[in-house]
């Protein structure tokens, strides 16, 4: 069976870590985490073994990436990048009680928590956040990094960019694209396109300000690069 470890001890990552237990696929070893307070104890039963860096004493350990929260949704990219790690060496974890059809995809150090659907032809980028009872529908497209907070539902054909956060509770109107790295209030309906780096609000949701530093500075990174790169889409 293969070895993982969890990068993060919070929320997600418990739950993370619920999940990997009801899946039975790794052998969990245990969650790194930075905060040296938490070295050498045990959450929810889990030893964290030591700080993120730890994972390059590892290299046999699969890893999954699970921090993050509203406030900064964009933990889990500068941790990839400082990691530096091998595409190969992420694994997917997926809940038993997740429905991903056959005609779905899941990218590497992505989660899918317990109850999500997958209806068909649904496509899920690497390193994306799926917490429970997230609802994503025919021709869905959910880009690298982004984040789904529990009882979410997409309409048929929806998009979200890079990175983007969408609250507990949001609904996505079909066709519609949530913009890189832009914040979707709780409960918001959503009903037309939303642009990069903003958070919106409310049913139908408005533009509430300009999302938050972490966010705002992963899109100015991805919008340099690109403006420095010649034809071909970005990955
Ligand atoms: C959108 C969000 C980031 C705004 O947080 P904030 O910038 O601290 O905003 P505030 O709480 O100061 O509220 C500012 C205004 O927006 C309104 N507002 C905030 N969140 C709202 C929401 N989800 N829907 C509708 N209105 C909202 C407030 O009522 C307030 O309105 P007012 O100025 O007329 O009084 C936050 O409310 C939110 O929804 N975060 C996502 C939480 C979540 O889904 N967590 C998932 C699990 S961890």
């Amino acid at each position: 069976m293969n070895e993982l470890v969890i990068i993060g001890a919070g929320g997600f990552a418990r739950e993370t870590a619920q999940a990997v237990a009801d899946a039975g696929a790794f052998k969990l070893l245990g969650h790194l985490d930075d905060n040296p307070a938490l070295h050498g104890t045990e959450v929810d039963g889990v030893p964290v073994l030591g700080g993120c860096d730890l994972v390059h004493d590892l290299p046999g350990a699969r890893v999954v990436i699970c921090v993050g929260n509203p406030r900064d949704y964009a933990a889990r990219a500068r941790l990839v990048r400082r990691l530096g790690l091998t595409e190969e060496r992420y694994a997917t974890v997926i809940h038993p009680t997740a429905a991903v059809s056959a005609t779905s995809e899941v990218g590497p150090g992505s989660v899918l928590l317990a109850h999500c659907v997958l209806t068909a032809a649904v496509r899920v980028g690497a390193h994306v956040a799926v917490m429970p009872q997230v609802v994503l529908t025919h021709d869905d497209v959910v880009e690298d990094y982004a984040t789904i907070a529990s009882g979410v539902r997409l309409g048929g054909g929806a998009r979200l960019e890079r990175g983007a956060y969408v609250g507990s509770g949001a609904l996505v109107r079909e066709a519609t694209t949530v913009g890189a790295w832009s914040l979707i209030g709780m409960g918001s309906a959503v009903l037309g396109d939303v642009p990069p780096g903003e958070v919106w609000v409310g049913s139908p949701a408005r533009r509430l300000r300009a999302a938050d530093a972490p966010a705002l500075d992963e899109l100015a990174m991805r919008t340099e690069l690109a403006s420095r790169t010649v034809g071909g889409p970005l990955t």
